[in-house]
């Protein structure tokens, strides 16, 4: 009997530590053995600032998933993102030389490693090289070259880089709790992964997860990323201005937010109010609800601006026929889906993570689409990760886990 591969992911975000440990099934199915879910300090807009209390965030996460599943987790697949993140499309060129001019995976790889080519400053690592497509002798729309005949085959790829020092913050984490890191995935790819569908990618789709202290996009066309990025924005930002507004502490903001929260105030009648206890008063007093509306729209707007930039900035905003898809724990806030239709003027639905198996209702809100999109992450394109993965080093270069990965995944 072959021997049982397991498979761990941990989100690290502001608001929560999710850690799940998965069981990989015969079928190329992910099987959820174990949810540890914490609540995170020491993060900032998805940074780490305080290494030693993210460690015992981490840690509470990971012992309780190690419990529920009875597991130990030596290593896994963790999730980063941050306004430090950027991303760029570039291109890789390469000349098909061997007398039969039939392209191999060696090839391929030599491509994809030349579009690391790109100018990146010394101060910022790449995380990601993924194939977009390839390009065989000027035709275009290549997904798979291998096999083909050509003289010059060209990639293009989109390359995400983050601040070396965010990085090393995070990874110095897991370095504490002795637990490898496997990969680092840029999170709304890791979200994107749980639940977008093959043909939103393929037709053009955003992605927006608005987490805590962060909203991360990712915009896809033509089945694959074609822009990401991480804007330090999010449901802090929210209830913040709920306790402002209401004059009442951060804590009480929070219940009124999940609890009454509605992002469409035109739509809440004028005398519907809610007890709350606010500053210098003895007991709650009652706020319109509409009020409450009104400052979460304020501030959804601006979010949904932010994310339409991002969109723009991509050159996507009028191919989108998908539109948008919402996740994060932000997504949860009723109403939030017919506002961003309104605004964008695009379809929008909030995404629930799908793909996984066993103890999925634990893992079944929008919260929860990157840690499961974390672990399917890993049973999509293998232990070894995708071509041009930033990975700890393994004493193997680059090119030879490239060559494994598309000798793994690629009809030979
Ligand atoms: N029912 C709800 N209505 C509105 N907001 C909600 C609801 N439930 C949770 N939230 C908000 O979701 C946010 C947490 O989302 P999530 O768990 O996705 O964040 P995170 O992954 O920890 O953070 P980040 O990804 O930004 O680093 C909090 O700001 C919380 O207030
Ligand atoms: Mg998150």
């Amino acid at each position: 009997m072959p021997r049982e591969r397991f498979i761990s992911a941990i989100d690290v975000g502001t608001t929560k530590i999710c850690t799940i440990v998965g069981r990989l099934l015969p079928d190329d199915q992910v099987e959820v053995l174990g949810v540890g879910i914490a609540p995170s300090r020491g993060l900032r807009r998805g940074m780490v600032v305080n290494i030693e209390e993210a460690v015992e965030s981490i840690q509470a996460s990971v012992d309780q998933a190690e419990r529920a599943s009875g597991q130990r987790i030596t290593r896994a697949l963790v999730g980063i993102a941050g306004s430090h993140i950027e991303s760029v499309n570039n291109k890789g060129i390469v000349a098909i030389s061997h007398p039969n001019r039939v392209i191999t995976a060696e090839d391929v790889s030599r491509a994809i490693d030349s579009a690391r080519t790109v100018s990146i400053p010394s101060n910022r690592e790449i995380l990601h090289i993924i194939p977009r497509g390839y390009v065989v002798d000027g035709q275009d729309g290549v997904r798979n070259p291998i096999g083909m005949s050509g003289l010059r085959l060209e990639v293009e790829a989109h390359i995400v880089t983050g601040a070396a020092t965010a990085i090393h913050n995070l990874t110095q984490c897991f370095q504490q709790l002795g637990i490898d890191v496997d990969e680092l995935v840029l999170e709304p790819l890791a979200s994107g992964e749980a639940v977008l569908t093959e043909e939103e990618r393929e037709i053009g789709v955003a992605l927006a997860d608005i987490g805590g202290g962060t909203t991360d996009v990712a915009v896809y066309s033509d089945g694959a990323v074609w822009h990401s990025a991480s804007i330090p924005v999010g449901g802090y930002q929210l209830t913040r201005d709920l306790a402002i507004g209401l004059q009442t502490p951060y804590a009480v903001a929070e219940e009124i937010k999940q609890k009454y929260g509605y992002a469409l105030p035109q739509e809440i009648s004028i005398d519907d109010a809610v007890p709350v206890q606010t500053f210098g008063s003895s007991s709650p007093r009652p706020v319109s609800r509409r009020r409450i509306s009104e400052i979460l729209q304020e501030r959804l707007v601006e979010i949904f601006g932010l994310i339409h930039r991002e969109v723009e900035r991509a050159g996507k905003e009028k191919l989108l026929p998908a539109g948008f898809v919402l996740t994060g724990g932000s997504a949860k806030l009723s109403g939030i889906d017919e506002l961003a239709r309104q605004y964008l003027q695009v379809p929008v639905r909030v995404g629930y993570p799908v793909g996984a198996v066993g103890l999925v209702d634990k893992v079944g809100d929008p919260a929860f689409a990157t840690s499961v999109g974390l672990l399917l992450w890993a049973v999509r394109y293998g232990e070894e990760g995708r071509p041009g993965r930033r990975s700890r080093p393994r004493g193997r270069g680059f090119f030879s886990r490239v060559l494994d990965w598309l000798r793994e995944f690629l009809p030979q």
